[in-house]
């Protein structure tokens, strides 16, 4: 065990860092990924892999470190696996797609790559977070080292413009955000989030945004250019305004019209407001606080809290100013909810009872409070500290890592937490998972160089600490 390695004089930092060290993957000697979890006490399942969400908090540090080769080569390698033609083959992923993870595999003493679309994973999910994180990634990889080379490639300028025709071109839908099935992000079980979940919308916005950038004017680049410029106004117009929620517009919607027909309905979506949580959400709302819903649709606005989605949303400015502050506003008033004793919640509230058997599917692991339904994740602690640091905010950054750092190590990196304040280990989690740790890492590199910060944001500069 790693206690028996001497770990024990060395500083919660030092220890982390060399449990990235350990966790990186290597492909014909080269690295290219940091696997999943490197737990000894559970069977890998699919732990021992890389996965591309999982490996965003990890390639951001080596971004950091000056550290690019492993970036780039993970940048290649999970490119060459997207598919580049269309599928007749229903069992075969759609052309664009990336991978939820990948792995080294051997046969006949040769290294060779295997990647799992969903194909393999636990209920058959598809990622369709990945190829958002991937544009994003990129992004920051250009930004870091400068190398416009790798990005203007044609394989690369081919493989942005193939995410975007999967996100942009074909679809069953009239709103723009992007439709995705349940479970296709961070969240890979069934949770309610069939349809426009804010996880993805926002991943969504900071992709196309990325692509903009990293996108060249050539010919065969125009359409796209051209796509992506028209849907980006509509799609930052809907989440600022029919995702929000605030003390003032939980009023409109509680007096909203139903049944409104044509263009100048105000209810769009045609919610009811019996399908509201109104008291509760009266209660819990500060005056001074305000969020991003989880998920809108016809007849649906869910209003639980997804913590990736409202944080990503400030630090890709996908929110205003003035929302974003409302949305840390919300998270220090309401701390003991959302942060607890583990930053911090994937999700608020739980679903529990009959939601959660109906919603999940009576999905044992996602028992009310417990790893997706309202469980913590450590992983999100840089997410808090980026967005807190961005908006000058960076007491809340310094709070949270203070929570963090009094269980990480002695929980040896768990993956997440139990319980409505998050002071359980999680039932099933995996120990040494390597977000767990980067997400401690990144979150002090942040608070050490808040210039990093420049890696994700589109914003100019930096704002005063207040
Ligand atoms: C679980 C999580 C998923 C993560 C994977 C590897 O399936 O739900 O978000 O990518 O584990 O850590």
């Amino acid at each position: 065990m790693r206690e028996d390695r001497g770990l024990g004089n060395l500083s919660i930092e030092q220890q982390a860092w060399q449990a990235l060290e350990e966790s990186i993957v290597y492909y014909q000697g080269q690295p290219v990924g940091t696997i999943a979890a490197l737990d000894p006490e559970i069977a890998a399942l699919n732990y021992d892999q890389c996965f591309i969400r999982d490996f965003i908090s990890s390639a951001l540090l080596f971004l950091m470190q000056g550290r690019p080769e492993i970036v780039r080569n993970f940048l290649e390698i999970t490119l060459k696996l997207q598919p580049k033609t269309g599928q007749l083959d229903c069992s075969k992923p759609s052309r664009g797609l990336m991978p939820a993870s990948f792995k080294i595999a051997s046969f006949n003493g040769q290294e060779y790559i295997k990647a799992d679309f969903g194909d393999h994973a636990i209920g058959r999910v598809a990622p369709a977070d990945a190829c958002l994180w991937w544009v994003i990634l990129l992004r920051a990889y250009v930004i870091a080292t400068q190398d416009t080379e790798l990005v203007e490639r044609e394989d690369f300028q081919e493989g942005i413009r193939l995410v975007l025709e999967l996100c942009l071109v074909t679809r069953f839908d009239m709103y723009p955000m992007v439709l995705v099935p349940d479970a296709a992000s961070m969240i890979d079980r069934r949770m309610g989030l069939y349809g426009h979940p804010l996880d993805i919308q926002s991943l969504f916005y900071g992709a196309l945004k990325a692509s903009l950038e990293l996108l060249t004017p050539i010919q065969s680049n125009q359409f796209m250019i051209r796509a992506v410029k028209n849907r980006l106004d509509p799609l930052l117009k809907q989440l600022r305004e029919h995702y929000w929620l605030d003390p003032e517009r939980l009023n409109v919607i509680y007096r909203f019209q139903v049944e409104e027909y044509g263009e100048e309905a105000l209810n769009q979506f045609n919610i009811y407001s019996d399908s509201i949580p109104f008291y509760r959400l009266a209660n819990w709302l500060p005056e001074a606080g305000g969020f991003l819903a989880g998920n809108l649709g016809p007849s649906q606005l869910d209003c639980r809290f997804f913590s990736l989605g409202n944080l990503m949303a400030i630090i890709l400015s996908l929110t205003t100013e003035q929302q974003s502050h409302k949305i840390l506003n919300l998270i220090e008033l309401r701390w003991s909810d959302l942060v607890g004793q583990m930053p911090m919640k994937l999700c608020y509230p739980a679903l529990e009872n009959s939601d959660w058997q109906i919603v999940t599917g009576a999905d044992p692991k996602n028992r009310p409070w417990s790893y997706h339904n309202g469980g913590s994740w450590p992983v999100l602690l840089w997410m808090l500290t980026a967005a807190a640091k961005k908006m000058g905010r960076g007491e809340l950054a310094h709070h949270a890592i203070a929570v963090a750092e009094r269980r990480l190590v002695q929980d040896q990196w768990a993956e997440y937490y139990d319980g409505p304040d998050g002071r359980l280990i999680g039932k099933e989690a995996r120990k040494y998972q390597t977000w767990t740790i980067t997400g401690y890492l990144l979150a002090k590199e942040l608070i050490k160089n808040p210039d990093h910060l420049k890696l994700m944001t589109f914003v100019e500069g930096m704002r005063e600490e207040r």
